[in-house]
């Protein structure tokens, strides 16, 4: 087997967020439970500052987080000021969840980031992509290219200005790969780096890409 072909996980396929997202639902309606947040809070955090550093105008940028999950990237963002924020996931259950936890104030939709058309989905000045572009990716091996090419083409398709994307499988380098020519490096984020067996490496990559036209 290669090692290409050892990557494939349930974790990307759609039952897996369907059930993990319906487990998730009935925890907040039973307990309150906030969810898992997906990297920990420390990048969470990473994420917002970044986002605060980079995107100034709070009032008029529009903001799409790509794959929302239970929507903690958005309550984050919205209690730092930010206002036109959506919610994507090709999850139902994701946004019957999100939609629980945040309120009808906050626009969710279902899209499939790697569907041919999203004719449905609108144009935003910001994406944000923490450990989704991961998930799609953990499809089988033989459609691994096809479902990146849709996705870069999509993000291209749909947004303005930045993509600010945060991997867990994928290097600097092979996500600079995936991404240009439709975008370029605008910077990186420092993320921890772990060694081992005398070499150094990063745990998680955190680039924020800026659109070409
Ligand atoms: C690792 S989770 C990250 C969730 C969220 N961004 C977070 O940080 O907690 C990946 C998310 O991507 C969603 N997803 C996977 N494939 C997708 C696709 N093709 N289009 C849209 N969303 C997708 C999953 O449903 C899941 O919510």
């Amino acid at each position: 087997m290669s090692s290409e072909e050892e990557d494939e996980s349930v974790i990307g396929t759609k039952e897996y967020w369907d059930t993990l997202y319906e487990g998730e639902l009935n925890n907040f309606n039973e307990f309150g439970d906030e969810g898992e947040i997906w990297f920990g809070k420390y990048i969470l955090t990473k994420l917002v500052d970044a986002v605060c550093r980079l995107v100034i105008d709070k009032e008029t940028t529009t903001i799409l987080d790509i794959g929302t999950g239970n929507g903690h990237v958005i309550q984050r963002l919205l209690s730092r000021g930010y206002v036109h924020l959506t919610g994507i996931d090709y999850s139902e259950k994701s946004i019957e969840l999100a939609r629980t936890q945040i309120g009808s104030n906050i626009q969710f939709q279902v899209i499939d980031m790697t569907a041919s058309d999203t004719s449905l989905l609108d144009h935003f000045d910001i994406g944000i992509d923490k450990g989704t572009l991961d998930a799609i990716l953990l499809c089988s091996s033989d459609q691994r290219k096809a479902k990146r090419e849709a996705y870069v083409a999509t993000v291209h398709r749909h947004i303005k200005n930045l993509l600010f994307l945060i991997s867990c499988n994928w290097t600097r380098n092979e996500l600079l790969e995936f991404f240009q020519p439709k975008f370029s490096l605008e910077c990186e984020i420092e993320t921890p780096t772990m060694s081992f067996g005398g070499r150094q490496g990063k745990t998680v990559t955190f680039l924020v890409f800026k659109r070409n036209d």
